[in-house]
């Protein structure tokens, strides 16, 4: 059927008109510059023509799959180190067309902190400046700014707060913002939740340049910031984290089991056990790789409690006093980090050694015996540079309730969380690459019978595009409906709600990556 002529020029002059939001002339791009000089110190700005660009943009790139000749680069970085700059990013971007790509840690699995997918003028906003903790002794919170890593605010925290902590990942490089942003699961998220339940105040710079606070942004956005996808509703500048007490000692004990010493029987007791509700205070996640587990135990308290706990309702991992390493908690986040010197966990240098790509799941039914053989036959045991990690759920995270807490919406009847990796080195050719992508997606096909579904739930701070990724409506937005297939997995039931936030705070969709909330259409 023919479309009349009317109509066809009418779709004609929309598409323009989208084309050109999406792609500034050159001439947006200048004025943009000029904005941003006319708005903060010109040495703040990175073009390409800079002699610095490349170490600037490769900063705190975790990942050399997205620094290669074929990405598509930002035309800036803009390396913010005051909140004024971050308003005038936005600013200058929303007046002349060009979007911003936030950057904190730089640890998104698919870059998207400072590339896109699809040829595109766009700037980086690199907080890396903007960073500090403003941590008092014996205060139960503390004010940190955006830029700030995980590693520094433990160090921060574990030496001038002693007595307290920040329930947080493992890994201190990467950003605060980010992994809040995303929910944030760690060690210690069992006896006090994920990190998005642990905010208790934030600073936002909105769609318009405003900058906002609790009272002042709302309940609603409030709740969607913390676990409802980064880049979505605005710049967070500065979270004000809630900090726990901790006893003066923790214990972490490594114990790995093999295939011929039986790790299939001790997976499947695992799995059994983990979930007490009566043992907050202790996480066993186990990393599998190749043809053994590794069983890290972190454990909030000291040794003979953990070995009397472990006799009674683990006694299959054979855990003795020998195993025990007891230590404060600051040095306990310095040991499951390669066991580097407390002042590790400030050091920023990335590694653009390994190439990776991952993938998650979620457990709500044990996997059994059975299925943990087949899984070391058929995948572990083909592959040494693969990997899964298990994350325990339950206690503090289980009986949260997402309405009043965080968006993190995988929480009742979770037993745990499945990262699987797969790490390639080093500057490798083609065929190791998909060799190494052929593995992963053959394990994810592999478990599929195992995990979720309906949806297959997946962890949005382990971003995956081939779950899915963001299409532009002819309304210039994004599409609500076809972005179900990703943020449905990541959001569940809290999908519908976060797009309603986002409509309510950025109805323009300046805000946008390949997998952000679109906002919610008004029918
Ligand atoms: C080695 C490694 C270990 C990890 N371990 C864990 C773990 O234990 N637990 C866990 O939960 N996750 C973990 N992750 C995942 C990590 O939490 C996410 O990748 C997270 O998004 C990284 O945050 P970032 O600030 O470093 O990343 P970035 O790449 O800077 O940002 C990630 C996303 O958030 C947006 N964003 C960043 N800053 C802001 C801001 N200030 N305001 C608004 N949006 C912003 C970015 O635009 C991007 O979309 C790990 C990742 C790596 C690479
Ligand atoms: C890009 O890099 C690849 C290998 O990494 C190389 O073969 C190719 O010549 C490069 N292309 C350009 C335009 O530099
Ligand atoms: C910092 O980390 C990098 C990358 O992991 C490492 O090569 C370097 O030795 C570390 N620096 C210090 C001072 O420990
Ligand atoms: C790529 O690496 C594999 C394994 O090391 C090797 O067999 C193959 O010849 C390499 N191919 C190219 C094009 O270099």
């Amino acid at each position: 059927m023919a479309v009349p002529r009317k109509m066809s020029l009418a779709l004609a002059i929309l598409c323009l008109l989208s084309c050109n939001t999406l792609l500034p002339s050159s001439a947006s791009s200048d004025s943009f510059l000029q904005c941003l000089s006319s708005m903060m110190p010109n040495e703040l700005v990175f073009q390409q023509s800079s002699s610095n660009f490349v170490s600037v943009l490769e900063s705190s790139v975790q990942n050399p799959r997205f620094v290669t000749n074929t990405t598509v680069r930002p035309l800036c970085i803009i390396t913010a180190s005051d909140v004024s700059h971050v308003q005038a990013a936005v600013r200058c971007g929303r007046w002349n067309g060009v979007r911003l790509r936030v950057r904190s840690g730089g640890h998104d699995y698919e870059g998207l902190s400072y590339r896109s997918v699809q040829p595109e003028v766009f700037a980086v906003l690199d907080l890396a400046r903007l960073r500090g903790v403003h941590v008092r002794p014996g205060e139960d919170s503390a004010w940190v700014d955006a830029g700030t890593t995980l590693g520094e605010l433990y160090y921060a925290v574990g030496t001038t707060n002693p007595g307290f902590l920040f329930p947080g990942g493992a890994c201190a490089t990467v950003g605060v913002s980010g992994f809040i942003s995303g929910g944030g699961i760690g060690l210690m998220m069992r006896k006090y939740g994920v990190g998005g339940d642990n905010v208790i105040d934030a600073k936002i710079v909105t769609a318009n340049g405003d900058l906002l606070h609790r009272a002042a942004m709302g309940e609603d956005l409030f709740w969607a910031i913390r676990g409802g996808g980064g880049e979505s509703f605005g710049v967070v500048v500065a979270w004000r984290l809630k900090l726990s007490k901790v006893s003066p000692t923790v214990t972490v004990a490594n114990i790995v089991k093999t295939m011929d010493e039986g790790v299939t029987d001790v997976l499947a007791k695992w799995e059994t056990i983990i979930l007490k509700p009566v043992l907050p205070d202790l996480t066993i996640r186990v990393v599998l790789q190749y043809k053994q587990a590794f069983f890290q135990t972190f454990f909030l308290g000291g040794c003979s409690d953990l070995v009397n706990t472990m006799n009674s309702v683990f006694p299959e991992l054979g855990m003795t006093a020998a195993n025990c390493n007891e230590m404060s908690w600051l040095r306990a986040m310095a040991f499951v980090y390669f066991n580097v010197p407390v002042e590790g966990l400030l050091n920023r240098t990335n590694n653009l050694r390994y190439y990776s790509k991952s993938k998650s799941d979620y457990v709500r039914r044990p996997i059994g015996k059975v299925g943990w053989e087949s899984l070391y036959q058929q995948w572990l045991s083909q592959n040494g540079n693969g990997q899964m990690i298990l994350e325990p759920h339950g206690a503090a995270v289980g009986g949260a309730n997402t309405k009043t807490t965080s968006p993190y919406p995988h929480r009742r009847g979770v037993l745990y969380n499945i990262q699987y990796g797969s790490n390639w080195c080093c500057n490798a050719n083609d065929t190791v690459a998909a060799a190494a992508l052929g593995w992963l997606n053959g394990i994810y096909g592999f478990m599929e019978p195992f995990v979720t579904s309906n949806p297959r739930e997946a962890f949005a701070n382990y971003r995956d595009l081939d779950l899915g990724q963001n299409v532009i409506g002819r309304d210039g937005l994004t599409s609500y409906s076809r972005a179900k297939v990703w943020a449905q997995r990541y959001f569940m039931g809290n999908y519908r709600r976060l797009a309603a936030v986002k409509a309510m705070v950025d109805p323009s969709d300046y805000f946008r990556n390949e997998q952000s909330i679109p906002p919610l259409p008004k029918y």
